[in-house]
Parts: C-alpha cells; sequence; structure tokens
C-alpha cells in the first residue's frame, strides 16, 4: 500500500513539473511572439485581399480609381494563406478581410473556407460596402465566415451616389437584409460622418437601432492622404457626434466589446441595437491596438498610420521557409509605433503612397 501512495505521489509530482514547465513554456512563447514592445497582445490581423474597389467613395479614392497594383503584384490566395496560416500559428485569433473592396477578388469563398479549417479555427470577420453581399452572404456563411462589417454613409439614394461617386444605395440595403438573414451576426454598419455632407444623418443612423438589433457605429472622418475630396476641416469629432446621439434619446455607455473594441458603446433608450463611436482621431487608441494589417501586394503594416512596413512578398517568391516568416512576423510587432501622430500632422500620413483603399481602413 505505502509503495503504491509513493508511488502515486511521484507520478503526481511528475505530473505537476510537467504541467508547470509546460505552462512556464506557454507563458514565455506567448510573451515572446504576440507581446509587442509596449506590452500589447498583438493577436489581430487585418488583410487586404484587393486594392480594387467597386465604389470611388471621395474620402478614400479619386474619381479615375488609383491603378491597381496588378496581378503581378497582388499576393495570391495561396500566398495569403501561408501567411495567415503562420500568424495563427503565432497567436493570431482573429482575422479581417478588408479591401478595397474584399467581395470583388475572385476566389474569395474558397479562401475562406480554407482559413476557418485552421485547427486553431480563428475568428473570420470581413469589411465590405455591401454592394456584393446580397449575392454571397448565404456562400460566406456556408464556409464559416462570423460575421460582416458594413460600410455605409447615407441612408439617401441620391446622396450615396455623390459620395461614392456610383449608384446602388437600394444593392447596399439588400446586401444588409442578405447578412442578417443568413446569420452573420451581430451586424455592424460603419458610418463616416463628415461635415457638411451627411453629418446631418447621425440621428437616422442611430435611430436604425430602435427596431434593429445592430451595432451601428460612427467612425471619426481621419484626413489621411490629404483627405482627398473633403478638407481636414470636415472631420467631424467624436463629442459632436455623442452630442448628435444625446438629442435623439437618453443615451447609456454600455461595457465595451472586449478589451481591444475600439468603439464606445451606447444604447439609446428603448433600443434594440447599440450604437458605438470610433473617436480615430481625437482620442487614439492606440494602447489598446492589437492589430497588424497585411497589404494586397504582400506588405505588413505595424500601424495603420505609419510608413513603417515590412515586405514579405520578396521572400515569400524567393522560397522562404516558415521560419522566416515567424521571424518578419515578429520582426513587424516589435517594430509597432506606442501611438500615431495624426493629429499632430493634420493628416500628412506618410503612407508610401498609399490611400485607404490599398491599406484596408
Ligand atoms: N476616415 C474614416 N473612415 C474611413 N474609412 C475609409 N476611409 C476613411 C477615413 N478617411 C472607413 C470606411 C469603412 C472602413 C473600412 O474604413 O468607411 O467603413
Ligand atoms: Fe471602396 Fe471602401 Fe474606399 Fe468606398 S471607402 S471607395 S467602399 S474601399
Amino acid at each position: 500500500m505505502r509503495y503504491l501512495v509513493g508511488k502515486c505521489s511521484i507520478y503526481l509530482v511528475w505530473e505537476g513539473c510537467k504541467r508547470y514547465a509546460e505552462t512556464l513554456e506557454e507563458a514565455v512563447l506567448e510573451d515572446f511572439l504576440v507581446r509587442d514592445t509596449f506590452d500589447r497582445k498583438i493577436d489581430y490581423l487585418r488583410i487586404s485581399v484587393t486594392d480594387r474597389c467597386n465604389l470611388r467613395c471621395r474620402y478614400c479614392m479619386p474619381e479615375e480609381g488609383v491603378p491597381s497594383i496588378g496581378n503581378g503584384q497582388e499576393l495570391s490566395f495561396e500566398e495569403i494563406y501561408r501567411i495567415a496560416k503562420v500568424a495563427v500559428e503565432q497567436g493570431v485569433r482573429k482575422i479581417r478581410l478588408t479591401g478595397g473592396e474584399p467581395l470583388v477578388r475572385k476566389g474569395l469563398i474558397p479562401f475562406i473556407e480554407r482559413l476557418c479549417q485552421l485547427p486553431q479555427q480563428p475568428e473570420l470577420t470581413l469589411t465590405s460596402n455591401g454592394l456584393l453581399l446580397a449575392e454571397q452572404a448565404a456562400e460566406l456563411k456556408r464556409v464559416g465566415l462570423q460575421r460582416v462589417n458594413i460600410s455605409l454613409d447615407t441612408l439617401d439614394p441620391e446622396r450615396f451616389a455623390q459620395i461614392t461617386r456610383r449608384p446602388g444605395l437600394d444593392r447596399v440595403l439588400a446586401g444588409i437584409d442578405a447578412a442578417e438573414q443568413n446569420g452573420l451576426w451581430p451586424l455592424k454598419l460603419n458610418m463616416v460622418p463628415i461635415r457638411g455632407v451627411n453629418a446631418d444623418e447621425i440621428a437616422d443612423f442611430a435611430r436604425l437601432t430602435f427596431e434593429r438589433d445592430w451595432q451601428v457605429r460612427f467612425i471619426e472622418f481621419m484626413p489621411v492622404s490629404g483627405g482627398l475630396d473633403y478638407p481636414p476641416e470636415s472631420r467631424f469629432p467624436a463629442a459632436e457626434i455623442v452630442a448628435a446621439l444625446k438629442s435623439i434619446a437618453p443615451l447609456q455607455e454600455i461595457a465595451r466589446q472586449g478589451p481591444a473594441g475600439p468603439a464606445r458603446l451606447f444604447r439609446l433608450a428603448g433600443a434594440k441595437g447599440v450604437v458605438g463611436v470610433i473617436p480615430a482621431v481625437s482620442e487614439h487608441f492606440c494602447g489598446k491596438c492589437n492589430r497588424l494589417r497585411l497589404t494586397s501586394d504582400g506588405f505588413l503594416r505595424p500601424c495603420l498610420f505609419c510608413a513603417d512596413e515590412i515586405d514579405l512578398r520578396t521572400p515569400l517568391r524567393a522560397g522562404c521557409d516558415d521560419d522566416e516568416l515567424v521571424r518578419l512576423l515578429r520582426g513587424a510587432v516589435q517594430i509597432k509605433p506606442e501611438r500615431h501622430r495624426i493629429a499632430e500632422e493634420k493628416g500628412n500620413i506618410p503612407a508610401r503612397g498609399r490611400k485607404m483603399q490599398g491599406i484596408g481602413g
């Protein structure tokens, strides 16, 4: 009996030591791989799958569009998959696909399906302008996409054509319905209020939450790359957005959506859904930023507003192994700046000639 108890204790101590060593190893790994120099945990990768778009929003693209980076420079889905796989193995837990407009790229659905089949099962989401969602929502859901953020800046068809230089509000509204019906939930709408353009619609957007269990988010306009058609003075600051919301109904602030979400969330008294305000410029949320970005031509961008980029395409095409990709990913995490300086730089952000559609927003 004593022998058995003794053996059992030795076994338990041994198991305990093993577990302790594993925990230690996990902790060291986690800190080493995904923490940046400012102690932020980097576990979110935004992937721009194309710089092309079927709209020409005035704050994002010039009328003629931008010379697309072209097929030779655009990463193939196979190349993006390799990067995503390594990133997920290194601790990335959430992937968002962006553009341009991601739904214009052929082959997106099977690509999403492969990402969803990664053993680590990263959370997979997408940001879209909604134009092609009515046709694709069911397939997107079927292959495993969890939810979509839909960008919409006006509920007026003529104004839509004015802001985006294309008709199509009815198709976007149909896309929103399709997303909802297919369970791409919770549904988030992103609206960018611009002074003198659409800021007078804040209340109309917010009122949608009385009937719909949506998250309607107002993003402070960021005058990036000169702001294109809208000057920096068009920025409608977060404080004014909140004031506009308060004029509709009593506003109750609710908890943020997880530690890293940039939106301040509120509920209008009696509403089913919630409204959010993203103070992109006035109250930068860099201290909580958990993301890296991959541009569609294969550069890792540690910060939306800083010019530093790490070239993954050249080493990928030169046949580099996964260890090299890990080293480059870690390098990007290590040079992530503490904060952006967009307010100080008044919109003259060095973006290596990229406009918003080339980075993915
Ligand atoms: N300021 C604020 N939001 C912007 N977006 C694109 N450009 C800007 C900008 N200059 C938003 C889009 C979309 C998301 C991807 O980024 O409206 O909702
Ligand atoms: Fe396209 Fe989005 Fe840019 Fe509009 S803001 S042109 S929808 S990428």
